[in-house]
């Protein structure tokens, strides 16, 4: 069975809804700067901090590597994999990419709180959030198989509309 990546800018909702496909579809899910932290044995910021962005891009690649070997898992993309081909190749080989999109916003409500996302210190405004969204667009939506906006939405009317579009593509 295929993997099902969920890509998009940070805050566009890919750990949530993550997480309610695992719960209402009990499918199995890999959040990866969770995994990547884990590993390091350090946060995400202290990780850009100490070994800086590429080492930490380095370890994105690795990890969706691995997920080549394993099948049928929801991946909960960190928001800068789409920065390297590479790693959109590696996604198309294994399954389907999802991109979850949301107005810059949203996502500002969505990230406000939290310091755990390197790339926004000092940026959190619309307009820094709205820069780095279209300077990252081209790449999301050349990468995606398929798209779902989330503003507005429900979580699970999300999930739903994600399982919809997967069977009509006959992944699951
Ligand atoms: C990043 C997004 C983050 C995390 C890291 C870099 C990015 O993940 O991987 O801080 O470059 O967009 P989320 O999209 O889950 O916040």
């Amino acid at each position: 069975m295929d993997n099902i990546f969920l890509i998009g800018f940070m805050g566009c909702g890919k750990s949530t809804v993550a997480a309610c496909l695992q719960e209402q579809y009990e499918m199995q899910v890999i959040e990866m700067d969770q995994v990547i932290a884990e590993s390091q044995e350090m946060s995400i910021p202290d990780i850009f901090e100490k070994r800086g962005e590429a080492y930490f891009r380095d370890l994105e690649t690795a990890l969706l590597n691995e997920m080549k070997t394993r099948g049928g898992q929801v991946v909960s993309c960190g928001g800068g994999v789409v920065l390297r081909e590479e790693n959109v190749d590696i996604m198309k080989e294994s399954g389907t990419v999802v991109l979850l999109t949301a107005k810059p916003e949203t996502i500002l409500k969505r990230v406000m709180e939290d310091d755990g996302r390197p790339i926004l210190k000092g940026k959190k405004t619309v307009e820094e959030i709205e820069k780095l969204m279209e300077v990252r667009r081209e790449k999301y939506e050349k990468a995606a198989d398929f798209i779902v906006s989330t503003d507005n939405k429900k979580i699970r009317k999300i999930a739903e509309e994600i399982m919809n579009q997967l069977k009509g593509e006959s992944v699951c």
